[in-house]
């Protein structure tokens, strides 16, 4: 992972758009991807198990002429369906920390096994220039160095993070023995507009829109927490950086900052402009002294991308969207 010979370059790369499959498309971060790749020109491929009926985050994506949908499960990848390909966008996943504690076996197939497949597609396909991984802070859970930079050991402390960290490894795995262009892009928790029901940030807010209370588990565990477009921002960089700069590598692209889950809790409360109690109840699994703060001087120095966005205005932006659902109809307004 040598950047002394690599040229820092900021902004749009020139050149011509990229062909790019994204994985997970269906879900919160693949959904913004596939909009920002389309807005930027490019043409995608959204892969993902959700059937299109369903696909209700690519409602509009879905009609758009550089868009084709491929309803299909990372495992039945073929080959033939990553060739024609420049980029590849794996956001595929079961992304929830707390269901992994209960299906931690289903989690591991999914994101291991999923990620196995794929690796073994790109692989085969052959014409892919840059596979890009979205790693999780859940990797490292307790850190033997602080801030935690690139260079940090993966040292998971629940399943989510096992299958995570398993998956990130198998990347470098494929790297090594294929020349398969890994790239890894690591953040804490990304939230903003769609954001996942399930994520704690999520909850506090719509229970503080609705006079309930926030369940905080722990409090003392810090995260290191950012803003969907400013993850984005930073995804489509690396897919429009020249291959030489960023395939090998790993990046933090999360917000720098570290906040208490308690502090977090408090900045809900304020965003949704609620005076509702805080319940304390104890730490899940793995969690006590749990720290996050991930260093962006990488990013910043090779990518040229810095967050915009602070983690408390992010939880504001969040807040107004969450203030949206409340006003919706009954369904699109039903909570987790
Ligand atoms: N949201 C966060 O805070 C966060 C933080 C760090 C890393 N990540 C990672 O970013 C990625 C996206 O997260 P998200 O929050 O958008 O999750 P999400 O659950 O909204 O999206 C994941 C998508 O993957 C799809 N999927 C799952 N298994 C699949 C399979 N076998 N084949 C095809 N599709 C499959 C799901 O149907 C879903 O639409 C995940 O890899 C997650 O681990 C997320």
């Amino acid at each position: 992972m040598q950047l002394q010979d690599k040229r820092h370059q900021n902004g749009r790369a020139k050149g011509r758009p990229a062909t790019a499959l994204v994985t997970g498309a269906a879900g919160f971060g693949g959904s913004h991807l596939v909009r920002e790749l389309l807005n930027r020109g490019h043409r995608v491929t959204g892969l993902d198990i959700v059937p299109p009926l369903h696909a209700g985050l690519l409602r509009r994506e879905l009609e758009h002429p550089d868009f084709r949908y491929l309803w299909q499960s990372l495992q039945d990848l073929q080959p033939a369906d990553v060739q024609g390909h420049t980029v590849v966008a794996h956001l595929a996943a079961q992304a929830d920390t707390p269901m992994a504690f209960a299906s931690p076996r289903y989690t591991a197939m999914q994101n291991i096994d999923g990620t196995l497949a794929l690796l073994e597609a790109v692989h085969r396909a052959g014409g892919v220039e840059k596979l890009l991984f979205a790693g999780s802070g859940n990797e490292i859970g307790r850190p033997s160095q602080f801030p935690i930079d690139e260079n940090h050991p993966l040292t998971p402390h629940n399943p989510y993070g096992f299958s995570k960290a398993a998956a990130e490894l198998a990347m470098w795995a494929w790297h090594r023995a294929y020349g398969v262009p890994a790239v890894v892009l690591s953040t804490g928790v990304v939230i903003g507009p769609q954001m996942r029901r399930e994520v704690f940030i999520f909850k506090w807010l719509w229970n503080a829109r609705h006079g309930q209370p926030l369940v905080v588990e722990g409090g003392r565990q810090t995260r290191d927490l950012s803003f969907i477009d400013d993850v984005i921002a930073a995804w489509v960089r690396v897919i429009e950086a020249p291959a030489e700069l960023v395939v090998g590598e790993k990046f933090f692209v999360g917000s720098g900052e570290e906040h208490t889950v308690a502090e977090l809790a408090q900045w809900c409360l304020e965003a949704a402009g609620a005076d509702v109690p805080i319940e304390y109840v104890g730490y899940r699994p793995g969690e006590e002294g749990q720290r996050e703060a991930f260093s962006n001087e990488k990013a910043r120095r090779v990518l040229g991308h810095a967050p915009k966005v602070s983690s408390r205005e992010a939880v504001r932006l969040t807040a107004d969207w969450v203030r949206t659902l409340v006003q919706a109809t009954p369904e699109e307004a039903q909570p987790a």
